[in-house]
């Protein structure tokens, strides 16, 4: 279906450069599997699983039938006072796949929902606790946490802050981040080198004393900075530094969930336990927009307290627990168990590392990185920062049918967790030849 012109204009595209866009766009107008279909009718290979969303592949039809059934039986519920079966059967199968301990979830929209919702939950969990000066959040530097006001207050992507520096949260510091090309680069998985990173925890509590500090929020693995696994021993040293001062440890599992690092959780694969785990993306395999907060007993028993019926947490979207959504995350969560997506993804791992590393000695490359399914190629920048990596971007979709995603100058890859090694192999000789090409 072809569109026109002025209905494109209409349309405000996020993250996106509009007008070059608009010029020549890239429109998607059908999917199956592991392909899109383009409105010029090309079969075009996603090298990113939609937007580290799509793991299990598009359209895979027990979703579709799951939210097909769902959709004719029960729109809309509200969830405020009321309850629907579908949201509270999602529930319970979250956090059956979630690490012991994690027994309850609360349901939002996106990624962004569920940063903001984790944010006020621990502020209102020390306040409950008689700890109302436990205030101060703590992000890090070139963390994504989406893009509200408590995700850009505690990221750390400056592009994404800039316009708003004199209004976002007071109270919030940021740890360095890990990346460092001197120490780190071509490092294939953890990097050794940057555990010692995390004891600026320990400074910032000394600075603010750590009793004034609700609680830290990091990404396991960073994604959207251009995937920056944590160094061996640092996300262990985060959590003991936190423990010593009573704060609360956020991971943001907004990408790292679902499979994408090899396990359900990295919490799991990493072996470090937070306190709360904010996902979304995977959650429905990006079928329809959901997250969900995951949180420890402790903190879910301390909010149960005061007059039973008093509402323990004044926070909610209209849509926490849409049927609909719920509908595609039942199923989604039921084919990763079926499927075993989650063993092949941690197969799939080596041959996604080497064909990454194959670029390590590429004149144009400048670090390769990767962990779990989650892989970037970091070219060298020429001409304004990030045109490189645009044009690669657009030399990918025209001219190899291809996928991937750039930030900056970096080429990132998020191969689905049931790939056809076949086609990994292919594409990766398709990204070779786009960047051999590049000006
Ligand atoms: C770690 C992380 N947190 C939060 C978000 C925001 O998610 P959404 O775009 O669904 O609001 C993202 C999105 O990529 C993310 O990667």
């Amino acid at each position: 279906m072809a569109v026109n012109p002025q209905e494109l204009e209409s349309f405000w595209m996020p993250f996106c450069a509009n007008r070059d866009f608009k010029a020549n766009p890239r429109i998607i107008e059908s999917a199956s599997g592991h392909y899109y279909q383009s409105v010029d009718h090309r079969k075009i290979y996603d090298l990113f699983s939609g937007l580290w969303t799509s793991g299990i592949g598009h359209c895979h039809p027990k979703i579709v039938a799951a939210v097909q059934e769902q959709v004719a039986t029960l729109d809309f519920a509200l969830s405020f006072q009321m309850g629907n079966v579908t949201a509270i059967k999602a529930a319970g199968k979250l956090t059956e796949l979630a690490p012991a301990g994690f027994n309850h979830c609360f349901f939002t929209n996106s990624g962004s929902e569920s940063v903001d919702t984790a944010l006020k939950m621990v502020l209102a969990y020390h306040r409950v606790g008689g700890h109302a000066e436990r205030t101060r959040l703590i992000g890090r530097e070139r963390g994504y946490h989406g893009v509200n006001f408590g995700g850009i207050s505690v990221g750390g992507m400056s592009p994404n802050r800039k316009m708003f520096s004199a209004n976002l949260l007071p109270g919030v510091d940021h740890l360095p981040h890990t990346h460092n090309i001197a120490h780190t680069a071509f490092s294939r998985g953890q990097p050794q080198w940057g555990a010692h990173l995390a004891d600026e925890l320990e400074r910032i509590a000394l600075l603010h004393d750590g009793s004034n500090i609700a609680a830290v929020i990091v990404e396991p693995v960073a994604g959207s900075a251009g995937v920056i696994p944590p160094p061996v021993g640092y996300l262990e040293r985060l959590r003991k530094i936190c423990d010593s001062h009573g704060i609360l440890l956020i991971f943001d599992e907004v990408i790292t969930g679902f499979g994408r690092v090899g396990d359900s959780f990295a919490t799991q694969r990493f072996g470090v336990m937070p306190d709360i785990i904010t996902t979304a993306k995977g959650l429905t395999n990006g079928v329809i927009p959901m997250g969900a907060v995951l949180v420890q007993d402790h903190v879910y028993d301390r909010f149960m307290q005061g007059p039973p019926h008093a509402i323990e947490f004044l926070h909610g979207y209209t849509y926490s627990g849409h049927p609909v959504a719920a509908a595609a995350a039942l199923a989604a969560l039921e084919v990763y168990e079926e499927e075993g997506i989650f063993a092949q993804a941690r197969e799939l791992e080596t041959l996604f590392e080497e064909a990454l590393h194959d670029f390590r000695d590429h004149p144009k490359v400048i670090d390769v990185r990767n962990f779990g399914l989650m892989g970037a190629i970091e070219l060298a920048s020429i001409g304004s920062p990030g045109e490189r990596g645009l044009a690669a971007h657009k030399k990918c979709f025209w001219e190899h049918d291809l996928v991937i995603r750039n930030g900056m100058d970096t080429l990132q890859f998020s191969p689905f967790l049931n790939s056809r090694p076949d086609d990994l192999h292919r594409a990766f000789e398709h990204v070779r030849q786009v960047i051999d090409e590049l000006d």
